[in-house]
């Protein structure tokens, strides 16, 4: 059966690096994986203020993850943490208390940055976010990717056969990590 999976770029610049690695990565993905991206960028600044009545914008948030098998983080690094857009979304979607939007789903993380460690410590971050929340997250394969414009178009095409196969191996291994999470954790059975 098809996996929906639900992907969040954690950047809003136009000309984001992560949002082209987002393209790449759906290209060599399984042909039995769906995906649908889940804007961050017009959500309000998150305050509990909100609990007692979310905003459209707030619940379409939290449906669109709830409609999705899993979901997948495409993030730059920012200060060696994540972007505060992201961390910003992830806080709307863990609200109400009680009504965790990532409790049981699967996650896995990506990033991309010129630098050489290629968002490795801000993935750090985001996947203690995600323990706390409760999202089973895929440990490996880990993938951090140094950005090189030679060698992703902007349509996301790979030109480096190293590169795109690790991130074939990368979209394969999420897809198995699912399956494995949900006959674990089957959703209709939480
Ligand atoms: C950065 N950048 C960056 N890079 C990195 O590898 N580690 C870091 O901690 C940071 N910190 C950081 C903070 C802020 C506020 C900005 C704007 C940038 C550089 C960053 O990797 C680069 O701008 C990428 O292009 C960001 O990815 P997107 O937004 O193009 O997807």
């Amino acid at each position: 059966t098809t996996q929906k999976v639900g992907y969040f770029v954690g950047s809003l610049a136009t000309a984001s690096i992560n949002r082209t690695l987002s393209k790449a990565l759906l290209r060599v993905a399984p042909a039995n994986m769906e995906f649908t991206e889940i804007p961050i960028g017009n959500l309000p600044l998150y305050s509990y203020d909100y609990d007692a009545d979310f905003p459209p914008e707030g619940r379409a948030l939290k449906e669109a993850i709830a409609s999705v098998d899993a979901v997948l983080f495409v993030t730059p690094e920012y200060n060696r943490s994540i972007p505060g857009a992201l961390k910003n979304a992830i806080d709307w979607a863990s609200r109400p208390w009680g009504q965790n939007s990532f409790a049981r789903k699967p996650s896995a993380v990506i990033g991309a940055s010129p630098g050489a460690i290629g968002t490795a410590v801000g993935q750090q971050s985001l996947k203690q976010v995600l323990a706390f929340c409760n999202s089973p997250l895929m440990n490996a394969v880990e993938a951090y990717i140094q950005f090189r414009p030679d060698v992703f178009s902007d349509s996301g095409e790979v030109s480096d056969p190293e590169t795109e196969a690790f991130l074939r191996t990368f979209m394969q291994e999420f897809h198995e990590f699912i399956t494995r999470v949900l006959t674990v954790l089957p959703p209709d059975e939480l």
